[in-house]
Formats: structure tokens, sequence, C-alpha cells
């Protein structure tokens, strides 16, 4: 049964490991974290679905003396599938040590990097897209300094990585400067020039050489040579460790056939990323490894077709195809489907067979089977009796096989028939249009024609039609729709025959998500494909030139592909992955370093992995990890738990619930002012996903897999059925109270302001859904037990100061008794808040218990699960407005679903209505109902009801527009507040009349040549493209923010180094940078002329709750500046010390250095720290803040996607204290407002239980789905006394604007109803209908017209018989 090697042998960034009796299960990221220094690689997600693991595997081949190398997500890559391979993680490229790699330097210098925790996976991605292009030998050498790479590619290289933080502007950019092709003034800010700059930007960048990095090392190389004789397999079959690894189909049976396999025990994997896929719910111990057999990945190529082994990889197989001329067509068709598989990451160890068998055996929505369908592929199979050849339709429809059954091979055949016109495409329709996103449906086409005797059309001789992934078992071939086109001219009638066919044939399943929208995506795809066929559905080219861009604004080639039969007729994915950007902000000179573009403290090291977050402290001895058992069901008595009789439930060392409080505690798991929740539901359980206990494991894996094992008893005897909706709240009369000074109060009379009114509206409605954090770093704390009955907990929370107290009171122990610890969060957005202190608790409450460290590093699902998001809500409103779009009065009915408890809930009205505000209205009034529900409590997230708030007042706008025929941007302008009513709405937060700038910064937006240039392109883009509409909008923000009491503290060491520490914490936001800034310009404030940079002797360190008191929460966008002023204060107290001494020693002799000052003053016992605890002024609490955004999108109206053209903010930051910085916050906050508008679909089931619950299902924006154009401006408004230095909030205000987003979709959605009105006579009104958020792809093609291409064939029959 093949040789016995017991151990592994590897290298990672050049160190030999060998390891021996490994847990088979154990991924290579599981391995790097706990067992190597290396922290580089991250979990983000576990599913291949984010990037934050992605490291860099090198293989060698000694016989030919080759290495293979590619990326690969090492959360899913198994530890023994990797032997003798080299493994190089972010470390390995450069470190603190050894010195950064340009990659990390060029991400920290174009500001790429905000909390950090995707940017080790994005130089890893980047750097095997540079190390792939510089192996190409097929391009010119590129110019010193750069790479192969080409700008296009540099795209690419991050398509499948996920930053939640910086809206990948800058990631890009990072990228791109290393492409041969690219134009440096198109990069963005960046620290390496300042624009303007004359000099050759080419030498400033950090310099990359190609090769710079040894990625094999020599040592393992010789190693592969001499052991085994010249094999690079491992030969690692130890049956007692279970990784078996057999190098024949023999061996493979003879193992297969043994006594020692159970099915359910046992798993055969090649790249093992199908458990990216399905989550398993058990653990295996036993795993066969087909790698090792030869016959899996041979690859034959000959005139009839292609072979591929059933263990090559998917990126290989990209590769062969592309290269094929045989049958060129089709092979490079089905190349480019399979490039928007997963991502480069994922496709480099996927294997063909591993998605065909899944295909097979568990419905998985595959492209692979569905494209290989359409190419009359067949596959070779190998059973325990027998080898067949199925064609893959065959093979598709038998019962899933057993895992006995092996696939061999995938045959495509080359369909290069001389003399007949063959056509072949491939189409697929998903959330996110280059991959990463399993399509919404599916399909391929391919067809042989010929010309039509009779007509000057087409006929169809031959067709074979492939759909899947539309909510089918497997993907299936049309069949009756093929017979009926087979022999028949392609006219407008027969393809509406053969569309009444498909939609009968393309039907998903029952429970499958939008089933009318997948089949109506059917019909569009056939509808690309074959309308070039029909003569009478050939028009005319028409052009817009008004842009210079005529190819891009053809009718979408759907009417002009005659001469062009096998390109890609319809454009349908939007894969052009050009963006450009462009950053106007001034740099502040008077309070320098302060107001400077200064790099992101700690990018570098944030880069190179070095940073330390909490999962990567090292674990201490004797650590356990912990994994919440959490409630499926809304409203429940909790009757017992018990455990699967499975391995996993093996791993269970102890289990924690409510019975297990310490006595003089309490059962309390977060609190915020206005309640407290518990930590674990006792008899009763109030909401799905509530903490029922905290499982503890030897590791964080069996910790999470056996919590999966628990088998909850629940009953719902003598229980009402559960409060979910507003609805059900409204009618149960379930509502928390408002505290009165929170409730938003009325301005003016409404009844008097309906009077006014020349028209009104009395019922409209507004429905909003939520949205959930997708921090990239999920919920995690360690806790460990200190003597005297302390504890310390590190925590990535936003708010130590309630953690500590929180984790007091539930183990009845003194506040001073425990220590909670932060330095950095992995992106917080409002969710560490009060879940991040239940996790911290939860794991202190073990620790204490066991007197062992206890840690948690909660997993995606649950994350998602048990963390709320942001308030869903229902409006109904009426409003009154003149003639000419003055508006005269609103009244709103707010109806927010808070869930179980409080938490920041009751604040959000006033949040709301804050926003809402930023019109005149004329009168206002609200009714607020802040309803209960057996919900998760939904907490504070970014831009906390600002989000909605601006967002319902867009959509009143929006209606009132489109009732009065007018444009809306102009309904906006007229009522902007003057700053009279300004006053009157924001009564004592409106500041000056000189500081009121929104009606200049949106003037500057819609007043520009560019806006007006843009509408009337738009216009003409419109009358000329069928098929695709484009819409734009401008909208405004008035945003008010509060600034809350800080401290901060500044102490300088006898080295003159200086060390601050502040409340806030740093989440990405650039606190610490500004911070940092301040200390020196404080500081620096000894020398007046400001000569002295002490920039680099200031170090910001962790929050300590122990060490700095009364840190607050770090939220509400002003914290950044609360924290600078303290440190501004407190650097006042430390002049104030030190300027008599140096006074002093000036006049002895002349100039004094900052290092002559410190050591003199610590000699004479100066008090070298200094701390505050700063109070904002009683009149100066909060302040609004002004922008406005300007997007232009595209929408298809063939499937609904949704390109976003361009987008250009312009925002009122102040003067801001760091342009860089806040850039970073406008553009990250606004690509996370699009994806509330456009992408987040934030689903739950009937308990309530989220089922958007991983990067399967869930979407945030990715690379290919930010504007094309992102601009951002500054516009300053000057000086103002009370604000911090002149500054601005900038973290939240900007999110708010990415509704311009959604307004110009329902323009473009009107354009398209307009013209669908007008074709089929529909009684829908064009202008006036519900846009929900997110419009999504079927949101948007369901108001297009689910039908639109049969209306369209319909008037076109109906147009001829008329001729006829
Ligand atoms: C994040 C992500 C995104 C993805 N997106 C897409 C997408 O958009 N479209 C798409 O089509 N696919 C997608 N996939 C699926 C991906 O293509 C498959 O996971 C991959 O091809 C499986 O190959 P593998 O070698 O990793 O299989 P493994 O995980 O090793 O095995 C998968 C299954 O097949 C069995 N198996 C493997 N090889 C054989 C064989 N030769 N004979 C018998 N049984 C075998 C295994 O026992 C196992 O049950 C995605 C996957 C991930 C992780
Ligand atoms: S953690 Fe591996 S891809 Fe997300
Ligand atoms: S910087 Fe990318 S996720 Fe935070």
């Amino acid at each position: 049964m093949g040789r016995r090697v017991e151990r592994l042998v590897f290298a990672i960034n050049g160190e030999r490991y060998e390891v021996s009796g490994v847990d088979p299960s154990t991924t290579l990221l599981e391995f790097i974290r706990t067992r190597t220094p290396y922290r580089g690689p991250k979990l983000g997600c576990g599913e291949g679905g984010c990037g934050a693991c992605v490291v860099f595997l090198s293989k060698y081949d000694p016989i030919a003396d080759l290495v293979e190398e590619f990326s690969a997500s090492s959360c899913l890559t198994l530890l023994c599938s990797i032997n003798f391979y080299s493994i190089t993680t972010t470390e390995g490229l450069g470190n603190v040590k050894d010195g950064f790699h340009s990659i990390h330097q060029r991400m920290a210098g174009f500001h790429a990097s905000q909390c950090g925790f995707c940017t080790p996976g994005m130089c890893m991605s980047l750097f095997s897209a540079l190390v792939n292009a510089d192996k190409k030998t097929d391009r010119p050498e590129p110019p010193d300094g750069f790479s192969k790479l080409t700008v296009s590619e540099a795209a690419r290289a991050i398509q499948g990585n996920l930053c939640r933080c910086t809206g990948y502007r800058p990631i890009l950019d990072a990228c791109k400067s290393f492409a041969t092709d690219v134009d440096l003034e198109d990069l963005g800010l960046n620290s390496f020039w300042k624009k303007g700059d004359k000099d050759l930007k080419t030498t400033k960048l950090p310099r990359y050489s190609s090769g710079g990095v040894c990625t094999f090392p020599e040592f393992l190389k010789t190693e592969i040579r001499s052991s085994s004789g010249v094999s690079n397999e491992a030969k690692l079959t130890s049956i007692e460790k279970g990784w078996y690894r057999p190098d024949s189909v023999e061996e493979l049976y003879k193992l297969l056939n043994s006594n020692a396999f159970d099915e359910r025990k046992v798993k055969l994997v090649v790249g093992n990323t199908s458990s990216g896929v399905y989550k398993d719910t058990d653990l295996y111990d036993k795993y066969i490894d087909l790698q090792a057999i030869p016959e899996l990945s041979v690859i034959k190529k000959d005139n009839i077709g292609i072979e591929f082994g059933a263990a090559v990889t998917i990126s290989t197989a990209i590769e062969v195809l592309r290269e094929e001329n045989n049958g060129a067509v089709i092979f490079k068709k089905i190349a480019d489907h399979m490039n928007k598989v997963a991502s480069p990451f994922v496709r480099n160890t996927a294997s063909l067979g591993g998605n065909i068998m899944m295909a097979q055996r568990s419905e998985f929505a595959s492209d692979i089977v569905t494209i290989l369908l359409a190419a009359g592929s067949t596959v070779c199979i190998q059973t325990s009796s027998e080898r067949v050849t199925l064609t893959l339709e065959e093979f598709l429809v038998r019962p899933p096989f057993d895992y006995k059954t092996l696939l061999l091979s995938i045959f495509i055949p080359s369909w290069s028939i001389a003399g007949t016109d063959l056509l072949f495409e491939t189409y697929r329709a998903a959330p996110r249009p280059i991959g990463n996103a399993v399509a919404y449906l599916n399909c391929a086409f391919l067809a042989q024609i010929s010309q039509c005797k009779e007509s000057d059309g087409f006929v169809l001789d031959k067709i074979q039609l492939a759909f899947g992934a539309y909510g089918t078992q497997h993907a299936t071939r049309a069949r009756k729709v093929e017979e009926f086109l087979v022999g028949r001219a392609v006219t407008a009638s027969v393809l509406l025959e053969a569309f009444g066919l498909l939609r009968e044939t393309v039907v998903a399943s029952k429970g499958t998500s939008h089933p009318e929208y997948r089949t109506s995506l059917a019909v569009s795809f056939l509808f690309s494909f074959l309308c070039p066929l029909a003569k009478e559905l050939t028009e005319p080219r028409k052009t817009v030139l008004s842009n210079g861009d005529s190819a891009k604004y053809s009718d979408g080639g759907v009417n002009n592909c005659e001469n062009n039969m096998t390109s890609n007729i319809v454009n349908l994915d939007h894969d052009d992955l050009h963006f450009s950007s462009q950053q106007e902000v001034e740099f502040g000179k008077g309070y320098l370093p302060v107001g400077e573009p200064t790099k992101k403290a700690g990018a570098e090291i944030q880069a190179s992995g070095e940073a330390v977050y909490v999962d990567d402290i090292p674990a201490p001895k004797d650590c356990l990890y912990g994994a919440f058992i959490y409630s499926t069901r809304a409203l429940a008595h909790v009757r017992g738990i018990k455990f699967n009789n499975s391995l996993a439930s093996e791993k269970i060392v102890s289990v924690f619930t409510a019975k297990d409080i310490p006595s003089g505690g309490e059962n309390i798991g977060s609190i915020f002012m206005f309640g407290s929740e518990r930590l674990f539901a006792d008899l009763l359980t109030e909401y799905a996903g509530e903490p029922l206990g905290i499982l503890i494991a030897e590791t964080q894996r069996f910790a999470n897999i056996a919590a999966k094992q628990a088998i909850v008893d629940y009953d719902m005897e003598n229980l009402e059925p559960p409060i979910l909706t507003v609805e059900d709240a409204i009618r149960r009369e379930s509502y928390f109270q408002i505290p009165p000074p929170l409730n938003p109060k009325p301005v003016g009379d409404f009844s008097k302001g309906m009077a006014e009114a020349d028209r009104t509206i009395q019922s409209g409605e507004v429905n909003l859904g939520s949205q959930y954090y997708f921090y990239m770093e999920t919920q995690t704390a360690l806790a460990l037990p200190d003597e005297d009955n302390c504890m310390v907990v590190y925590c990535s929370t936003q708010y130590t100061e309630l953690t500590q107290s929180v984790i007091a009171k539930c183990l009845g122990i003194p506040f001073h008794n425990v220590r909670v610890i932060t330095r950095r969060v992995g992106g917080g957005f409002g969710g560490k808040t009060s879940k991040a202190i239940t996790v911290a608790a939860a794991c202190a409450l073990a620790a204490y218990k066991l007197r062992r460290p206890v840690r948690m590093y909660m997993d995606r699902k649950t994350d998602m699960i048990m963390v709320g998001a942001r308030h869903p809500m229902k409006v109904k409103y009426s409003v009154g407005f003149k003639s000419e779009g003055k508006l005269t009065a609103l009244h709103i009915d707010l109806r927010i679903n808070a869930g179980i408890s409080e938490d920041f809930s009751p604040l959000l009205p006033k949040c709301i209505i804050s926003s809402l505000k930023g019109y005149n209205w004329g009168a206002f009034s609200c009714d607020v109902k802040l309803c209960k529900t057996n919900l998760i409590s939904k907490s504070a997230m970014r831009a906390p009801g600002h989000l909605q708030g601006s967002y319902i007042a867009e959509a009143i706008i929006e209606h009132v527009a489109s009732i009065l025929s007018l444009d809306a941007n102009y309904i906006r302008r007229k009522n902007l507040h003057t700053f009279e009513s300004l006053t009157l709405y924001y009564q004592g937060n409106f500041g000056e009349a000189s500081s009121y700038s929104l009606p200049s910064v949106f003037d500057e937006l819609v007043l520009s040549p560019t806006y007006q240039q843009h509408v009337e392109m738009i216009k003409n883009f419109n009358c000329a493209n069928k098929w695709k509409k484009r819409g734009i909008s401008c909208m405004p923000t008035v945003y008010e923010v509060t600034l809350r009491p800080t401290p901060g503290k500044v102490s300088v060491l006898n080295d003159g180094s200086v060390v601050v520490e502040v409340g806030g914490i740093e989440i990405g936001q650039g606190l610490w940078t500004k911070v940092k800034q301040m200390a020196a310009f404080g500081l620096g404030k000894l020398w007046e002329d400001g000569s002295m940079n002490l920039l680099e002797k200031v170090r910001v360190v962790q929050a300590d709750t122990i060490s700095l008191i009364q840190g607050g929460l770090t939220a509400g966008s002003t914290t950044s500046e609360s924290s600078c002023e303290a440190v501004r204060l407190s650097c006042g107290i430390l002049v104030e010390r030190l300027m008599p001494l140096k006074e002093r020693l000036q006049e002895l002799g002349g100039s004094v250095s900052w290092g002559t000052l410190i050591a003199q003053a610590s000699m004479e016992s100066v008090n070298l720290s200094a701390s505050t605890y700063w109070v904002p002024d009683r009149t100066f609490k909060s302040y609004l803040n002004y922008g406005a955004a300007l997007s232009e999108v595209e929408i298809d109206l063939l499937t609904g996607a949704t390109t976003i053209l361009r987008s250009d903010i312009l925002y009122d930051c102040g003067k801001s204290l760091n342009p860089a910085v806040d850039v970073g916050q406008v553009e990250g906050a606004f690509v996370q407002g699009i994806g509330f508008f456009v992408n987040e679909e934030h689903l739950s089931n009937s308990d309530g239980v989220v089922l958007t619950d991983g990067t399967w299902t869930y979407k945030p924006p990715t690379v290919d789905t930010i504007p094309k154009q992102l601009n951002v401006e500054f516009f300053n408004s000057g000086h103002h006394q009370k604000r911090v230095l002149s500054s601005k909030a900038s973290g939240e205000p900007p999110l708010v604007l990415a509704a311009s987003v959604h307004c110009a979709i329902r323009q473009a959605i009107r354009a398209a109803r307009k013209v669908h009105v007008s074709t089929t006579g529909s009684e829908n009104s064009p202008s006036i209908f519900e846009l929900a958020v997110p419009a999504t792809m079927p949101v948007v093609k369901e108001l297009c017209g689910l039908d639109n291409v049969d209306k369209y064939l319909e008037s076109i029959s109906a147009r001829r018989s008329v001729k006829a």
C-alpha cells in the first residue's frame, strides 16, 4: 500500500519543518498560525471566499528541475497535502528585521492598509501575480523597478480578496504601481511623491526586482532529490495517522476495499476546496489524497479534443485550453468562463474532477459542468468493478455515485468542423462580474448554423443548450427547446415560441431564491445568443459620440453582430477592470506634522503580517478554546442540551451555561447605557442566535465543530408565537421606551404645512433591511486568569471600559481585578461594541472556572448569526409640496426593528431624524416606535440611523420629483436649507453661517460642466441603447456628530522616545496616526518655529483599562479628534513643564536638542508624564458635517446587473488632520455604503436565524463592483475655533452618500421602464415604483421587466404582421 513516510517535511519562509503525528484534518493555516511564529495568513472566512489566508506555494519537480508556484487559500489546503512544498507567507517577503518588500512598502505608501487584516492576503495575491507575470517569456523585459504585470492583471490579482475598510482604490493603486504599462500620473495619493511633482516618480517608488525572494530553498530541493529516488511525491501513507496517498488506481481500490474505511469517516480529496463549500459536519479520521495517482493528472491533446485527468486544477486547465488552437473558439471561451470560477487562489488548487463530482453528488451549482455539458463532453469513471465512459449528461442524471466511484478523466471535443459555421458562447449572471460568486444561473450554447435559402437569416442545423445553477439538481440540456429550434430559421416569432418552452424547462426547485428572475435570465442569455442570427432583429448600429467612446456606447452589440458570430455578442459581464481616480485635497501647513498625509502608523507591519491582533498573540501554556452553542429558535423553553454521538463530540472538554455563573456574579453578557443582555439564555431562549453556552475544547477547530454537534431540546409549550417583524410588534404593542430627550422633536406645524401644499403624497412607504458588519477579523478574545482572582483579557473591542465592567460583574469581582487590553481591531464598524463584550465575558467565565487561559476566535458563520446588524425598519410618510417643487411639510411614521434588547437602539431615532432633516421640509413631525422583537438585538453599524435617515429623505425627494415630473436634483437643490432654516432644524448645533458649506458643496457638483455634459450624454446613450440604460444622481448630506470625553496620556522616556495612550481604539480609522501627528505637533511647540520633527519619536500603544481609565467608546467618527485633543492638552502640560528648562539651557548654550532637553529634565526630576481627560466644551458638543456625491451607473436590462461608472464625492473635511487617512475613510465608507444599497442581501429564516451566513451568500463589494472612476475632493470650510485644529469627522458621513448610487440606479430603471411601457402598453408607472435596498440584480431586472425580452419580440412580431 505505498511506501510509508512517518513525517512531513516542508519549508516555510525558507525554514525547514519536520512534523509527525499531525491530525490529518489540520489545515495549512491552522498549522502556520498555531505551530510557527508566522501570523501573516489570517482566518477571515475559512471558506476560500475572502483571501485573508492566501499564501504562496512552491512545488519542486526534481526530474525537470522546475519549480511550479501559485497562490492558495491556506484555510482550505490540508497540511498533509503539501509535503515537500515550500510555503511563503507575507513575512517571507520581508519583515521588520530583514527589511520590508516593495509590496509592503507600496501598500503602506499608497495608504492601502487601514485595519490591516486583509493586507497580508492582498500582498500574497499580488506577489503571486507578479511572479506569474514575470515568468512570461513572451513579454518584453519591463523597465527597471517594474514587473511584466499589466494594469488589468493587477486588478485581477486581488479579485478574490475582500477588504471592508479601504474601498479598494488605494490597494489597486499599489498593485498597479508594479505594472509595466502603468501611467504613474494615474496613481492616487501616496507618500512617495506629491501632486504636481516634476521629478521622476519611478525612482521614488520602493524598488521591485523580480526574483528577489527565494521561494524554494536549495536544501529542500536536495532533500527531495535524495529522498525516495527523484520523486517529489509524498509517500505519506501512515495508516495510524489517517493520511493515505495511493500512487495508482489499483492502490486506491486496495485501500477502499479493505475494511479500514467507513464511508462516513473517510474523505477523498484533491484540493479539499469543497470544504469551503460544504462545511464539514463532523471530523474525518481518514483522508485519501488522489494527487499522487499519475493517471489523474494526465492531459492528452489531439485533433479530436482534450482529455484532462480529474485531478488537473482549474488554473492548469485554463492555461492548456488557452494555448490550444484546435477548436480554438470553444476552448478559449471555456477557459474564459473558468476564469470566473472562484478566485485565482482557489482555482490554483481546485480540481476539475472535484468540481464535477460535487455537482454529481451534492447538487453543487457548478459552472464547469454546465459549460462542459454544452460542449458535448464525456467522462471516464471507475467503479469498484468497471471502467466506463459516459456522456456528461448520462453521468449527471445517474443517482449520486458512492465514495468508491472514481472520476478518472474529462474529455472535451474540439468541435472544429470544416465548412460549417459554429457558434459557442457561455454566460453567467452573478453578484460579482469576474468571479468569487456563485451564479444565479449559468449557461452555455453551441450551435451549427447555415444561411437560410429563403431569407437573409440563418437556420440552426444543430443546437446544444445547457443551463445550470438556477436551483436545479444539476446542469441540464434544454432538450425540448433544442428540438424545437433545430432546422428553423431564427425569427422573432420562433424565438418567442422557443422562450415559451424554455420557461417550462428552466424552473428553479422549491425554496430557491428569485426563481422567476433565474428563468428570465435563461431567456435573456438565449436571446443574446440567437438574436444576431435573426434578420429582423438586426438594426443599424446606433452610436453616441458625445464622449468619443463610440464602441462602448453602441446598442450593446445585440443588433450588430452578423459578421462576428463567435464574438462575445452581448458583453453582459462588465468585466472590464479599468479603474481611475482622483483625490483633490489640501495639506494643512499651520500645525505640522498635523495636516500632512502621513502614512498610517504601522502600515508596513500590517502588510508584513507582523502586526499583532488578538488571535495573533501566541497561545499561553494550557490554553483552551471556546465556541458558542446558540439557539436556533426565536422563542422556546430550553429543556436541555445533548451532543451527537460523533468524532467531533469526543473533543469536548467542558461546557458552561447560565448555571455556571459564579456566586456573587451576574448572568450578564453586555451592557449599554439603556440596559443589559444576558450572557447565556437560561430556561427560555428569546431569540435565534442567543448564546446558550460556551463549549471548550483543545483547539479552536475542535471547539467549533464540536459546538455544531449540540442537539438542543426546545419546547414551545404555553408560549405565544415570537414577534419577528415590526408588524408583529405593532399588533402586540411590543415597544421599548425612548427616553424623552431622545425622542425627535417636531419643527413647525405639520397641518399648516400640508395646507400650504399644492400637491401631497399621503402614504408613501420605504422599507429597509439589515446589513452585517463583515469586519475581516471576527469576534475574538483571550482570557488569562491572573493572581489573586484577577483576569487579563485581550479582546478585539471598541469599548474596553465596558468590557472590563461586564466581565467584573459577571464574575462577581471588583473592576480593578479585570484588565482589558486592546491593541488593534481588525475592523469594527460598530460591531465590536456590545457583541465583543459577550465574547470576552464568555471566555473570562470559562477561564475563571477552569483556571486556564481560554480564547475564542469565532467562525464566520457563528459571527454572522450571533452578532446583530443594522436596524431594519419600515417607514410611512406624508409629504406636501408646491407645484414648483418647494416642500411644505413632512410627517413620518418610523417603525424600527430593535430586536430583543435596547442596546444602542434608543439613540437611533435621533440619528435617523438628524440626517433626514438635512432638507428643509417646511414643517416636520414624526411618530417613532422602537419595536421589541424576538430577534438578536440590532446594534450600531457605521453611520447608524444616519444611513437610513438620508436614504428615507432621498426616497421621498425622488417620489416628489416623479410626481411633478421634475429633475430630482432640482428638487434637492431647491430644498437645501438656508442658514436660517438650518438653525431651526438643528437647534444648538448649526454652527456659524460661514461654516454652512452645503449649498456651495452641492452646487460645485451639479453646476459643474462635467455634470451637465454627462446628463446630456446619458440622454443620448439611453436613446441609442435598447438593453442598457444609464442614470445619474447627486445627493447631499448633513451629518451631525457628537464629541465625547476622552482621556489621553503622553509620557516621555529618558531617551526622548514618547509613549502615548489614548482612550480611543485603533480600528483601522487611522486614530493612532493622527494621535501620533498631534503628539509631535504638541511637543514640537517647545520650538516656536516648528523646527523639531518628533513624529518618529512617538509610539502610540494599546488601550489598557488599568493603565488609562475612562477610555469610553470608540465610535461616532469623533474618537480620533477627541483623542487628539486629549493628547494635545497633555502635551501642553509637558511643554509648560519643559519650557523653563529649555529656555534656561538655551541661555547657557544656544540651541537645544530634544534629546538634551529630555536628558536634563529627567536629571532634574521633571515629571515627564502628563494625562488629561478631555471633556468637550458644553457649548460645542455636536457639529454638522456636509458633503455631496454624484454617481452615474449603467444597468443591463437583460440581467439586472449594475455597473457604477463613476462617483464624485465632495466632502467638507474642515482642515483635515491627515488627508490621506481622511480620503481613506471617505472612500472606504462610501464603498461600504454601496454594499448596503446594491450588494448585501441580508436574509433570515422564519425563526430569525440569519441565512446569509458566509461568503457564499453574503456579498460585500469586491474590486470588480466598485465605481470604475472614484473621485474624492475635500472642501475646506476653513478655520474653526472649537473644532480640533479646525478639523471635521470623516469616518461615517461619506457612507450615507452611497445612496446616490441607488438613486442613479432608480433613474436608469426609469429610463428602462419608459421604453417598456411605451412598447408594451403596460399599465405600470414608468416613474413611480419602490426600488428595494439593496438593489441587487434580481431587483433591478424585475423592475425593468422579467419579460422584457418577450415583450420586445412580441412588438417586433406584431410590427411584422402589420407590415405583412
Ligand atoms: C470560494 C469558492 C468559490 C467557488 N466558486 C465556484 C464557482 O463560481 N463555480 C464553480 O463551478 N465552482 C466554484 N467553486 C467550486 C470549486 O471549483 C470546487 O470546490 C473545486 O473544483 C473542487 O476541487 P477540489 O480538488 O478542491 O475537490 P475536493 O474538495 O478535494 O473534493 C471535492 C469532492 O469531490 C470528490 N472527488 C474529488 N476528486 C474526485 C475524483 N477524481 N473522483 C471521485 N471523487 C472525487 C471528493 O471526495 C470530494 O467529495 C468554488 C469553490 C470555492 C472554495
Ligand atoms: S480565510 Fe481562507 S479565504 Fe477566507
Ligand atoms: S484594511 Fe482591508 S479589511 Fe481592513
